[in-house]
């Protein structure tokens, strides 16, 4: 199964992702878990990510294409891949066509994860994160079992810098203006699959199941 997901900030295309990678077996590909990954290990990915990141910006398309490419071809996405957050503007949609047609492969759909703006901002303000494993939680909607502890692996959760209350909206801006264009594009070529992102997790979930049929 090869998907893209797509949807604004707080869409809940994390939170899908550690679903559907454990019914489909796939690896999960998601641009924004790469960039935190090497700016905790302060690699020069890390440092240069970091400063987009900090403001809400997208990182330039040249770095961000690059590493994805990378990725796809690491042999266990033979079996498929579940993209995450990319693409998120119109260059990166055309290298991944590119890349995909070099591949030898076929993307199987692209599930959009349709929210209103305001319920966005709860989410990603209340959002918690799993240092070690990366799950997600919410300190309302996902409460962890123990506050602060993952309840998959038992790590931290902390905070991302980037769900300030300014910086979201910011890269809610940033959405409408770079990537919602990208609906129309999968939408010509037959691949979008839209599902109602405000309903329980597990009800988007069946939903997403339902439209990948
Ligand atoms: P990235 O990490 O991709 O962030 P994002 O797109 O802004 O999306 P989020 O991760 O914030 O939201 P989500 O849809 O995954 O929601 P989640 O499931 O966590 O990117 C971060 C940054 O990296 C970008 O700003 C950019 O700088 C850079 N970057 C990344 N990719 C890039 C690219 N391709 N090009 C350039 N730059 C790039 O859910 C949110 C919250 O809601 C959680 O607390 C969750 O528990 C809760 N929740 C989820 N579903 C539900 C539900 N159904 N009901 C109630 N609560 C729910
Ligand atoms: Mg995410
Ligand atoms: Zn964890």
């Amino acid at each position: 199964m090869r998907l893209i997901l797509m949807g604004p900030p707080g869409a809940g295309k994390g939170t899908q992702a550690e679903l559907l990678i454990e019914h489909f077996k796939i690896p999960h590909i998601s641009t924004g878990d790469m960039f935190r990954a090497a700016i905790k290990d302060q690699t020069p990915l890390g440092l240069k990510a970091k400063e987009y990141m900090d403001s809400g910006a997208l990182v330039p398309d040249e770095v961000t294409i690059g590493i994805v490419e990378d990725r796809l071809k690491k042999a266990d996405c033979q079996k498929g891949f579940l993209l995450d957050g990319f693409p998120r503007t119109a260059a990166q949609a055309d290298a991944l066509t590119k890349i995909l047609k070099t591949l030898n492969m076929t993307l199987n759909g692209v599930i959009n994860i349709e929210m209103e703006n305001e319920e966005l901002l709860e989410r990603l303000t209340g959002r918690r994160v799993c240092r070690q494993c990366a799950s997600t939680y919410h300190t309302v909607f996902n409460s962890p079992q123990t506050p602060g502890v993952c309840d998959k692996c038992g790590g931290e959760l902390y905070q991302r810098s980037d769900d300030t209350l300014a910086t979201a909206q910011n890269r809610l801006q940033v959405y409408n203006d770079q990537t919602e264009p990208l609906i129309a594009y999968y939408e010509e070529r037959n691949l979008l699959k839209r599902v109602q992102g405000d309903q329980e997790i597990k009800q988007v979930f069946s939903e997403i199941l339902n439209v990948l049929e």
